[in-house]
């Protein structure tokens, strides 16, 4: 038993209700939305077998490494962070990596809300009778959004808004309520969608686009983007699942459940992504049209089905559940530092932190429109926050995680939390200390042109 886990502290209801939440927060936009248009802008298959092979390998020992540490520390990352290197007699400078998640989080959340904002006025287009007849208006429906940035900004906010009511009002009435069906239902309408694409659109040319492995496409971008996306697909490194695991109870098997989580989001990314394709191709659209992929694909699909404009309807709906489900973890691991360190109610604690990706997230909608030549190395103030997040910030503090948890917690205190069989222990811990530092480390040394690689 952790020395910590005496106070009174809430938990999640059942493990069911863990699993549903921790999937929540991991498929999100980056399942439907940004996995699909990764894939098909950083070259199809090679981009998806490397993302599954670091999910596998990288994702789930980082993963369970994450959890372990928040049900252990039992607080907000920071407090966290500070009472499993007290315990294992390390120093307090390892709560530097509950603060780089805090804050990576919110700037995460700062344009992973416009980006949900993308999908509520999408929603509200479809609740209006939006409909579009050719691969030229579903475009233009897009990129008019994109050039206005007030409605970019009402959208934003809208969706900040939703996002801060629901961690407001606490961890099991409701992050917990809003999770145990949300999930499901957004299943249910992914497997719909894979169906009508698999009937109406070019399933064997996205079979082939996404499966059909080429090795020459496999270039250190494509590398470094699919571990950061097998990253941002499992919310690893910016402490969400650090908070998530610190309400987790002690009975609740921390590997069991992170398979189910794990499996949920790769299925649900790779049927989103066929669905996609399938539609994207059987429609002459391109694959590598970026991010506004989906929202100029879907809406044209929409407007040839039977029912469309419900079932589109529908499924923008859930794609917002999703988002938002996420958008909640990306924001409670600061509100729970605020509440348990500066001792603020709950309420006042979302309202605040939320009001800094509120902020941050204006500037990003400024900048897809009147601020879009102002670039550093050619990306604009949006893909600069993605780039230096998802690819620089969560793998680098995936690493610091698995060298903490894999060579500076006491091994005893390890197996006490991943309560596992000696064989698959030894297994999950050996890539943990051995592989995934160094798979981490070469992708960068490499990427960062050192040795001139
Ligand atoms: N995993 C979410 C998605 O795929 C995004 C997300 C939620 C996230 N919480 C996170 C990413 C924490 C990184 C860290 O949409």
């Amino acid at each position: 038993m952790s020395a910590f886990s005496s106070s009174p502290r809430s938990s999640w209801s059942n493990r069911w209700a863990y699993i549903m939440v921790t999937v929540g927060s991991s498929v999100g936009l980056g399942n439907i939305w940004r996995f699909p248009y990764m894939t098909g802008s950083q070259g199809g298959s090679a981009f998806v077998l490397v993302y599954l092979v670091c999910v596998l390998l990288v994702g789930i020992p980082v993963l369970m490494a994450e959890t372990l540490i928040g049900r252990r520390g039992r607080g907000n990352p920071v407090s966290s962070m500070l009472n499993v290197s007290e315990e294992s007699g390390r120093s307090p400078w390892w709560a530097a990596l509950g603060w780089t998640g805090m804050i990576g989080a919110l700037l995460i959340l700062s344009y992973y809300s416009v980006v949900s904002g993308w999908i509520v006025n999408y929603v509200w287009k479809f609740l209006t009778g939006f409909t579009v007849l050719s691969v030229g208006e579903a475009k233009s429906g897009f990129e008019d959004l994109l050039a206005d940035p007030l409605s970019l900004a009402f959208c934003h906010s809208v969706f900040v808004a939703l996002t801060i009511a629901v961690v407001a009002r606490g961890v099991v009435s409701g992050i917990e309520r809003a999770n145990r069906v949300l999930m499901p239902a957004l299943f249910l309408i992914l497997i719909l969608l894979a169906v009508w694409g698999g009937v109406t659109g070019d399933i064997a040319g996205a079979a082939h686009f996404m499966f059909d492995f080429s090795p020459e496409k496999l270039t250190g971008d494509v590398i470094l983007s699919a571990l950061g996306h097998a990253f941002f697909s499992l919310s690893l490194g910016m402490g969400a699942i650090m908070a998530y695991g610190s309400y987790l109870r002690r009975e609740t098997s921390i590997f069991t459940t992170s398979l189910w989580v794990v499996a949920a989001g790769v299925l649900v990314g790779l049927f989103a992504g066929l669905a996609i394709f399938a539609l994207t191709f059987g429609f002459g659209i391109q694959p590598t049209e970026g991010a506004g992929l989906i929202l100029k694909t879907l809406p044209l699909t929409f407007a040839h089905m039977p029912g469309g404009r419900i079932f589109g309807l529908f499924f923008f709906l859930l794609v917002l559940f999703a988002a938002w489900t996420s958008a909640i973890s990306l924001l409670e691991p600061f509100v729970s530092w605020l509440t348990e360190r500066m001792g603020w109610r709950r309420p006042l604690s979302a309202w605040v932190s939320g009001a800094f990706s509120w902020a941050v997230g204006l500037l990003v909608c400024l900048s897809f429109n009147r601020w879009e030549n102002a670039r550093v190395f050619g990306k604009n103030f949006f893909e600069i926050l993605e780039f230096s997040t998802s690819c620089i910030a969560m793998p680098l503090t995936g690493l610091a995680i698995a060298v903490f948890v894999g060579w500076r917690m006491r091994e005893a205190f390890v197996r006490e939390e991943i309560a596992l069989s000696p064989k698959v222990f030894a297994l999950w811990y050996g890539v943990l200390r051995y592989f995934v530092p160094l798979a981490i480390g070469i992708v960068f040394v490499r990427e960062s042109g050192f040795l001139g690689w």
